[in-house]
């Protein structure tokens, strides 16, 4: 049972990237109470590398959400399964999650934690596949944009499989 994987994004391109992002980050929150909530499980190792290569000190907390229904896309029915821990009260809050898809899932948790009054909320992703857009969400910052392919590596699953991955690859199906 071993599937076929096509890299996509090499590692070192994954890591150059986001240490580009943390740049980005710590440039524009210097100075600033900052809080990362990621998306789990997918956000993870994304998350990490980004805390790890900001400049800045930076509280984190997590969210989990699973939409619910039937189909293989995300359904719009979301359901929050793991709450936030911390107060938002005086925080600028950067949401981290491993991709953008429809848009569904980040739409809905944008809105949850907004209602929050947060200083303010940017998102900050992975990546990005736009062509699969179904609800209005745009991320304030964008590691990749990539092609409607189905991808793992970097917390991105396929059956709970391949999250560690440490390039971002493609399954090929023979
Ligand atoms: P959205 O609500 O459709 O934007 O769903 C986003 C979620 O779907 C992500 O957090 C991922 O867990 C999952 N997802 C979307 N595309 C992929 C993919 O290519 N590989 C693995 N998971 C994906």
């Amino acid at each position: 049972m071993n599937d076929k994987i096509e890299v996509l994004i090499t590692e070192e391109d994954v890591r150059t990237r986001i240490r580009e992002m943390a740049a980005m980050l710590s440039e524009k929150y210097e100075g600033e109470e900052v809080l990362l909530i990621g998306i789990l499980n997918g956000s993870v190792f994304f998350m990490t590398e980004l805390a790890q290569q900001m400049s800045i000190p930076v509280e984190i907390d997590f969210m989990a959400a699973s939409s619910y229904g039937a189909g293989t896309e995300s359904s719009g029915n979301v359901l929050i399964t793991k709450d936030l821990e911390r107060s938002l009260d005086g925080k600028h809050v950067i949401i981290v999650e491993d991709i953008v898809d429809t848009g569904r899932t980040l739409h809905l948790l944008k809105d949850l934690i907004q209602m929050k009054s947060p200083l303010s909320v940017e998102v900050a992703v992975l990546l990005d596949k736009p062509s699969r857009r179904k609800v209005s969400c745009d991320a304030d910052y964008v590691g990749f944009q990539i092609p409607d392919e189905f991808v793992v590596g970097w917390g991105l699953d396929y059956d709970q499989k391949y999250r560690d991955l440490t390039f971002i690859g493609i399954i090929k199906q023979d």
